[in-house]
C-alpha cells in the first residue's frame, strides 16, 4: 500500500539526519510518496514565514509527516515552529520511547519504557502575568478532558505494545487540585483497563526511582511539564539525545521527529548522528503498519552498535553521518 507521507528536512542537521533516514525507509522498500515542504529558517527566507500554510494542510492532509529539528532563533518575531505545529494539529501527546542498546555506553542496560507526556496544557499554557514588579505568577492550567485523553493513550499504547504497566505521575499531594485532577483522571481510565497493571508516583520520588531503576517501568504518563523534565533525564540512562526518537501524535495525525535540535556547531559536516531521526523513522513504520520493514532496520541498526568503529564519532566511531547510514544499509542487505 502507497503511504504520502510529509518530510521536512529542517534546519542544521536536520538537512543530514533526515535524508539519512529517508535513504534507509526508500532502501528498505517500504511504498512512500514523500511530499517534501520545508519549514523553519529556510522556509522564513523564502516564504516571510517559518511555517508556511502548504506546510500545515500537506500534514494535515497526508495525516503523518517525518520532521527534522528547525533553529528557533531567540528574540521576538518568530513563532516556534514546534509549538505552533502541536497547536495547529492539535498533537495532545507526546511519545518518547526510552530504550537502551547494547555496546552503546549508556548508564543502565535492559531499559524499555516509553514516556506519553501531555503536550496541550499544564504551565506551558503561557498563561502569566506580573503582579507589581516584583512578582509574576504562572497559571498551571489541567483540564479533565485533556487529562481523560492523555491517559487514555497511555493505556491504549499499553495495550497495543503489549506493555503491563502504566504508571502515572503527580505531585497531587501538594497540587491538591490540579494534578489532583490529574491522577484522578488516571485512576478512572485505569478502572477501563484491568489488564494492565496500574500505580501512582509522586514525581520527585519517581526522579530517582529513574536513575536507581529504570527496568521497573514500562509506560510513564505524565502532565506537561513533569513529562518534559523526564523525558530528558531519560534519555540520559540510555546515552543522550542523539538516541532518544520521539513522535507528536493527534487524533488520527502523527509527526515523528528526533527529539535533539538543529546543532549549529556540526551542521553540514557530516558527523551529525542520524540515529534518533532512524528510530523516529522505525516508529512511523511500526505507526503505519510497516512493521517487519521497521524491525529490519532496527536489527541492522542493533548489530552496528555493536561494533563501535561502524559507529559516529559522538558513539566512539569515526563514521561520518552518510557512511553510517551505508553500513546500516549494508547490514539490511544481511
Ligand atoms: P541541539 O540538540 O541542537 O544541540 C545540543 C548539543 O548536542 C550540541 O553540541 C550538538 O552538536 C549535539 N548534538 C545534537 N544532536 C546531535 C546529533 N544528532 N549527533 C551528534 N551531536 C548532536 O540543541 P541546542 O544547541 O540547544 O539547539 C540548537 C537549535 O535547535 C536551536 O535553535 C533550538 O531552538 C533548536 N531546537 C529544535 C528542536 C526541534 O525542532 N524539535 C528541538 C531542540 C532544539
Ligand atoms: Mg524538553
Amino acid at each position: 500500500m502507497m503511504h504520502n507521507i510529509t518530510l521536512i528536512y529542517g534546519d542544521g542537521i536536520g538537512k543530514e539526519v533526515i535524508a539519512s533516514v529517508k535513504k534507509i525507509i526508500d532502501y528498505s522498500g517500504a511504498d512512500i510518496n514523500w511530499d517534501i515542504v520545508e519549514a523553519g529558517y529556510s522556509a522564513q527566507e523564502r516564504y516571510g514565514t517559518p511555517l508556511p500554510d502548504h506546510v500545515t494542510d500537506s500534514i494535515k492532509k497526508n495525516r503523518i509527516a517525518l520532521k527534522g529539528p528547525v533553529t528557533t532563533p531567540i528574540g521576538k518575531g518568530f513563532r516556534s515552529v514546534n509549538v505552533a505545529l502541536r497547536k495547529q494539529l492539535n498533537l495532545f501527546a507526546n511519545v518518547r520511547p526510552i530504550k537502551s542498546y547494547d555496546g552503546v555506553d549508556s548508564i543502565h542496560k535492559n531499559v524499555d519504557f516509553v514516556i506519553v507526556r501531555e503536550n496541550t496544557e499544564d504551565l506551558y499554557s503561557g498563561v502569566e502575568h506580573m503582579v507589581g514588579e516584583d512578582a509574576a505568577e504562572s497559571i498551571k492550567i489541567i483540564t479533565r478532558k485533556a487529562s481523560e485523553r492523555i491517559c487514555r493513550f497511555a493505556f491504549e499504547l499499553a495495550r497495543k505494545e503489549n506493555r503491563k504497566k502504566v504508571t502515572l505521575v503527580h505531585k497531587a499531594n501538594i497540587m491538591k487540585l490540579s494534578d489532583g485532577l490529574f491522577l484522578n483522571s488516571g485512576i478512572k481510565c485505569s478502572k477501563e483497563y484491568e489488564d494492565i497493571q496500574f500505580e501512582e508516583v509522586i514525581v520527585d520520588a519517581m526522579s530517582m526511582k529513574l536513575v536507581q531503576s529504570p527496568q521497573d517501568y514500562s509506560v510513564i504518563v505524565a502532565p506537561n511539564l513533569y513529562g518534559d523534565i523526564l523525558s530528558d533525564l531519560s534519555a540520559g540512562l540510555i546515552g543522550g539525545l542523539g538516541l532518544a526518537p520521539g513522535a507528536n501524535i493527534g487524533e488520527n495525525i502523527a509527526v515523528f521527529e528526533p527529539v535533539h535540535g538543529s546543532a549549529p556547531d556540526i551542521a553540514g559536516k557530516n558527523i551529525a548522528n542520524p540515529t534518533s531521526a532512524i528510530l523516529s523513522g522505525i516508529m512511523l513504520l511500526k505507526y503505519i503498519g510497516e512493521v517487519n520493514r521497521a524491525e529490519t532496520i532496527e536489527k541492522a541498526l542493533k548489530e552496528i552498535f555493536k561494533d563501535r568503529a561502524k559507529c559516529t564519532e559522538d558513539l566512539g566511531g569515526s563514521l561520518g553521518t552518510r557512511e553510517f547510514t551505508q553500513e546500516i544499509i549494508n547490514q539490511m542487505k544481511g
